[in-house]
């Protein structure tokens, strides 16, 4: 698959996304051959960012994040189609030569009119530039000749009602088909098997419902704090930051019921149903653990607190660590706990999805045989270490019936000569395509904060418990499981 000729615009084209993910997956993507002849990348971004030269600053950004071997032919190529164009959003004359430029690039690098915006820039500066592209008419396909696509990155607004004003001042602009919003997990390959996992198989699908499924573990750890993003974190929290959006679309995707085809509308049809159906417990007090780490120590290292972070206000109480009991109004779900669990400054770092079954409805053993008998599991092992765990009792060799837990390992590394893409080659390449399947819309969106906004609204005032830097979370949240017989996965 490979684009029509192109151009792809990014706003805030030396910021920490851009460097860190964006430029590298362009190269990587011509490092595959999978850019079209004609392909360029204008840079946009304030002429003050630093010292050096855009170049420069791409080539490092490039071989740093790379994930393809390098290979100085290629990066001399693409360099060749780099443009920057130096400029403030308020900047009438920038976007005017950003237009002329688009426009001159249509004839000599035959891009046709095509090009996607990709907004790399904080949610506060979108409304300026979506007037900026409006103004200039670049986001007119009619005026322009080609596609034109929009690429946002969240936070995609602060709650339901902020959500729908960023939808509406996007649509405005963009015609609503033309809009890519990026959840960096759906372009994840371990997240994307879940679908070939439940679709393409016959074993799985027939267990998949309440009656086989006892709970469902989503967990979400990392072992780094907040690193330099306190002003974004403070304001935003664990819940705001990945349950909105990750966790929930994980959710979706193990929950979902089967699409008719792999057709963008229909996945993200289910995946709205799925969302629309998700309930919170009736009593959040209870029913979730919001947590804030202390000083502590993560893999050998001392960690500071949450709380001496730099540019943490001392009062904070936002949540580094966030719990909470779904569930999922359906007949295939009806009773089925969704314990979802995100957290910064955990033991390691690790994604997991682990639906545990019921135990066999009898157990014709002497019980003192089968006590290292526990759920049989099928774990989703998002990253690190890609692949999926299926975990079952078996006889432990010699003369006793003894049953224990042992584990059938399925891993990528092993399975597969392939590598994977990284998640953002995998969607600038969509983009580029017009493929939307791995985009939630403005619907999932909204319903998503419909989800997460009476969570804050009890939360709102409360103190966080606190845990330890490399701790699993506050006791509150152990608790939670124990009131419910459960205990949550080693992950
Ligand atoms: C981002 C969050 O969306 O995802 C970060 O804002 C988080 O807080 C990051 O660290 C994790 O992404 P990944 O791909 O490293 O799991």
């Amino acid at each position: 698959r490979i684009p029509e000729p192109c151009a792809l615009v990014i706003f805030g084209v030396t910021g920490d996304l851009s460097r860190k993910k964006l430029i590298p997956a362009v190269y990587d993507l011509a490092n595959r051959g999978l850019l079209p002849p004609g392909f360029v990348v204008v840079g946009f971004a304030r002429a003050d960012w630093g010292d050096g030269s855009f170049e420069s600053l791409a080539y490092a950004a490039a071989k740093k994040g790379a994930r393809t071997p390098w290979r100085d032919d290629v990066w001399q190529r693409l360099s060749e189609r780099f443009h920057f164009i130096p400029g403030s959003f308020d900047d009438d004359d920038a976007f005017d030569k950003l237009a002329a430029t688009l426009d001159e690039l249509k004839e000599r690098n035959g891009i046709a009119g095509n090009a996607a915006f990709y907004f790399s820039i904080p949610p506060a500066a979108f409304p300026l530039v979506l007037n900026q592209l409006n103004r200039t008419g670049m986001a007119d396909p009619s005026k322009t000749g080609g596609w034109r696509r929009v690429v946002v990155e969240k936070p995609f607004g602060h709650d339901f009602q902020s959500a729908v004003q960023l939808n509406q001042l996007v649509d405005d602009v963009f015609i609503p088909e033309d809009v890519f919003r990026i959840d960096h997990y759906l372009g994840k390959e371990t997240v994307q098997n879940i679908m070939a996992l439940r679709f393409a198989n016959s074993l799985f699908e027939p267990v998949w419902n309440s009656k086989y499924v006892d709970s469902v573990q989503i967990t979400m750890a990392e072992d780094v704090g907040i690193g330099t993003r306190a002003a974004f974190y403070d304001a935003s929290g664990a819940a705001r930051d990945v349950l909105q959006n990750h966790l929930l679309q994980l959710l979706a995707m193990i929950a979902m019921e089967e699409p008719t085809s792999f057709d963008p509308q229909e996945v993200r049809a289910e995946k709205l149903k799925v969302l629309k159906a998700i309930s919170l417990p009736p009593d959040i007090s209870t029913g979730s653990v919001r947590g804030q780490y202390l000083p502590g120590w993560v893999a050998g290292e001392r960690a500071v607190g949450y709380l001496e972070e730099p540019n943490i206000p001392a009062t904070s109480t936002t949540e580094t660590y966030a719990a909470v009991r779904l569930g999922i109004q359906n007949r295939r779900w009806a009773g089925v706990p969704f314990y979802v669990r995100v957290g910064k400054r955990m033991p390691r770092r690790v994604t997991e999805i682990a639906i545990l079954f019921k135990r066999a409805p009898h157990l014709p053993f002497d019980p003192a045989d089968v006590e290292m008998l526990g759920h049989n599991q099928l774990v989703v092992r998002v990253q690190p270490d890609e692949g999926v765990v299926l975990k079952f009792g078996s006889k432990v060799p010699g003369t006793s019936m003894e049953v224990r837990d042992i584990a059938m390992d399925f891993q990528y590394g092993e399975a597969f000569t392939e590598s994977s893409p990284e998640a953002y080659e995998r969607l600038v390449l969509d983009v580029l395509i017009g493929d939307r399947t791995l985009f939630p819309d403005a619907a999932e969106i909204e319903q998503s904060w419909r989800v997460i906004d009476p969570l804050e609204a009890a939360w709102a005032g409360q103190k966080p418990e606190p845990y330890r830097a490399g701790e699993w979370g506050p006791r509150a949240s152990d608790e939670m499981l124990a009131r419910e017989g459960r205990t949550w996965r080693r992950a």
